[in-house]
């Protein structure tokens, strides 16, 4: 298949788009670079430097069977301080996207939503029909999306997917090109984590140790971007309709557990300095995944342990 992957030069599609040529497919990045790095196309794709809102003349250019949409402002904090650049890329470029697909008769896609839709929600885990309140801009143009999906999906005859992220982390890591996290801004626990054991940059700030889990900290549902990967290959064989999946391994971590994994894999300690909690943070975030394993027939594979050792091999200090 002749796939397109927006948002192929990101930290996701890099690995997503290394697994689809790794399976046969035509892969088409097409990707903006503002976050994202031309050396993170991997070999054998090929990246078209453009903004999914000129996205149409790809598609003119080459048919596409399907698109795997990534391309979106992906910072919690930003999109509270700037609402307004979540809600024009994410939500009106992607409606520009999906239009551009219904004229040109591209009938799939699958969908990079997030956890984030949720918001703080009392279920643990959260089944995907719990109630969708975000607690932040980005969350509600995932949520948006996933809306906009379900109606192109009815009118236009679409297969959609809705993948609901809950925590990405690790890496890509094979003898021949390694794809990991390389953000310019980073937030996430994992790196920040394996930057401070490195005594590279800060200590990691530990936000908040007061909440109602076992030992203070926040509980999330890490999964290892690999594992994301190979259900975004699974989704693209989806039956016409719209499917919200949630991605995850339905085990939670503390951030103290996180620590203690990369204190393992490093061998040095992490220093940390305890803080009030983030904004916007719910204590305790880990996923339903019974729909992933019937749908798309996919469970993760991949420990904790594993995400963290990759994560730091495709850091270089290991
Ligand atoms: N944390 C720290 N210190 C840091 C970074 C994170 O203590 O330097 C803590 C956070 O407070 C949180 C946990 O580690 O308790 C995980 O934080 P991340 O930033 O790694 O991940 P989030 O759970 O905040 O974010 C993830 C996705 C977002 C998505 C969100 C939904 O990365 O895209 O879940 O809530 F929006």
């Amino acid at each position: 298949m002749h796939i397109v992957v927006t948002g192929g030069a990101g930290y996701i599609g890099s690995v997503v788009s290394a697994q689809l040529v790794e399976a046969g497919h035509e892969v088409t990045v097409v990707d903006d670079l503002s976050t994202g790095h031309a050396d993170a196309v991997p070999a054998g794709a090929r990246l078209v430097e453009t903004s999914i809102f000129d996205i149409a003349g790809v598609f003119a250019e080459r048919p596409a069977d399907a698109v795997i949409h990534l391309a979106a402002k992906s910072l919690v904090g930003e999109s509270v301080a700037r609402p307004e650049l979540y809600w024009h890329n994410n939500v009106v470029g992607t409606l520009a996207l999906l239009d551009a697909m219904a004229a040109h008769g591209v009938g799939r896609i699958v969908f990079s939503s997030s956890a984030a839709t949720y918001g703080a929600v009392d279920d643990k885990p959260i089944p995907e029909t719990a109630p969708a309140r975000p607690a932040s801009p980005y969350g509600a143009t995932k949520l948006a999306v996933d809306l906009a999906l379900a109606d192109y999906a009815q009118r236009y005859g679409f297969a959609a997917v809705s993948l609901r992220y809950f925590n990405v982390a690790g890496a890509l890591v094979s003898e021949s090109q390694t794809f990991g996290e390389r953000h310019a801004t980073e937030t996430h626990l994992i790196p920040n984590a394996l930057s401070a054991a490195a005594g590279v940059g800060d200590k990691l700030t530990l936000f908040g140790t007061d909440y109602p889990t076992p030992d203070g900290t926040c509980v999330r549902d890490y999964l290892h971007v690999v594992d994301l990967g190979i259900a975004h290959l699974r989704a693209l064989d989806v039956a016409p309709g719209h499917h919200v999946i949630n991605l995850g391994s339905a085990r939670g971590y503390s951030v103290r557990d996180v620590l203690a994994a990369v204190e393992d894999v490093t061998g040095s300690p992490v220093p940390v300095v305890e803080s009030a909690r983030r904004a916007g943070d719910p204590p305790v975030l880990i996923a339903a995944v019974d729909r992933a394993l019937e749908v798309l027939n996919w469970r993760p594979e991949l420990d904790l342990h594993a995400m963290v050792r990759d994560a730091w091999v495709a850091s270089g200090r290991s």
